[in-house]
């Protein structure tokens, strides 16, 4: 790689997460409010753009696209961008994958495959159908399980991703990874994270995972794993349900200075850290500079690119850390 992106860090940017959408399906009580404004969609970036901007960053040495919302199925055509990324693979880029909610996954499990996706991250909190409907406000979990099976028959590795909550599904941690470990999937705990207003109070439903990791330990044996999937998540080997757990702990414990990614919304501003402003417009960049403005507008990222962020569990019921909502970058 001619131009490696490196921060003033010295931290090598190879991790690129692109939020193709920040509408969604779902209005989970943690990520939206019920009421939420969208973007209008002319202010959208095309595919084509898109594809331009991702392949500035292939040619910088990013190794791992991530596509993400809002809920990346739920944009209109959206395997022509898949199947586009897709053939990047093997040129620079080693991996593509998607965070979904999985609604719509049954329909596009196949076509994933094909498209060179080898890897899905499905959100998914609770095994129950009520409390599934009341966290997520819209889902049907029926869709959510068809999609997960059908992405397991057409040979996709899945990985659940579940926000851990205090008092809304800390029961389930391990009928969770009974469930998830007995059909080969692994399971990622997160702590929820203050990104934009939403309904709830999140102090009051935050789970420290180094506790948990700690309550686990008692009953479970588990290794510490090296494995590194470019992702923030630490992961374990549970001897008893033979399967992977992860643990992502922007809140107890911050790891951000291994930090790797950066994220692309839909609009095209590159934001440098999930838990800060700092941004760049890249739409503006391409469109009024072409290759060699991207190339300059990357480099000017590099240097502004945050030390971390600063999320704290705030108990005062003050402004979230960050006022804009997960689903405009896509976590
Ligand atoms: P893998 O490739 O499987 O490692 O996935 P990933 O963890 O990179 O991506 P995913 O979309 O599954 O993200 C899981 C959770 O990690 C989401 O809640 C993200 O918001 C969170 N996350 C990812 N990167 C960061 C980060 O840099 N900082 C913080 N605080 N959270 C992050
Ligand atoms: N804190 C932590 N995780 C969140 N997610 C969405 N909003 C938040 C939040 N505020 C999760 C989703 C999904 C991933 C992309 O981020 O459940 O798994
Ligand atoms: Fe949609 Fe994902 Fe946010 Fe839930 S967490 S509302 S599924 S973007």
């Amino acid at each position: 790689v001619a131009r490696p992106l490196i921060d003033g860090f010295g931290r090598r940017v190879s991790y690129l997460r692109i939020s193709v959408t920040d509408r969604c399906d779902f209005r989970c009580v943690y990520c939206m409010a019920e009421d939420m404004t969208f973007l209008p969609k002319r202010d959208v970036l095309s595919f084509e753009e898109i594809e331009a901007l991702a392949g500035a960053f292939i040619a910088r040495g990013t190794t791992k696209i991530r596509l993400t919302g809002g809920e990346p199925l739920v944009r209109r055509d959206i395997m022509q961008l898949v199947t586009a990324l897709g053939r990047r693979i093997g040129n620079g880029l080693e991996e593509l994958t998607l965070t979904t909610n999985g609604s719509q996954l049954a329909k596009y499990a196949v076509q994933l495959q094909a498209a060179g996706v080898r890897r899905l991250n499905v959100s998914l909190d609770t095994l129950d159908a009520e409390r599934f409907r009341a966290i997520t406000r819209r889902g049907r979990i029926e869709d959510v399980m068809a999609g997960i099976e059908a992405a397991q028959a057409a040979g996709l590795a899945i990985k659940i991703n579940m926000v851990a909550m205090r008092g809304v599904n800390d029961d389930e941690i391990e009928p969770m990874m009974a469930w998830a470990h007995g059909r080969g999937m692994g399971l990622t705990l997160i702590e929820g994270m203050p990104l934009g207003e939403v309904d709830i109070d999140r102090a009051d439903s935050y789970l420290p995972l180094r506790e948990l990791h700690e309550r686990l330990a008692r009953r479970y044996t588990l290794t510490r794993l090296d494995t590194r999937t470019g992702g923030p998540a630490r992961y374990v080997h549970v001897a008893e349900t033979g399967g992977t757990l992860g643990f992502i702990t922007p809140m107890s414990h911050n790891f951000c200075e291994s930090c790797n990614r950066v994220r692309l919304t839909a609009t095209g501003q590159l934001f440098l850290c999930l838990g800060q402003d700092d941004q760049v417009n890249l739409r503006d960049a391409w469109r009024e500079g072409g290759a060699a403005g991207l190339d300059a507008a990357l480099d000017h990222a590099m240097r502004i690119k945050p030390k971390g962020h600063d999320f704290v569990v705030d108990r005062s019921g003050r402004e979230p850390a960050v006022a804009r909502h997960m689903s405009v970058t896509g976590g």
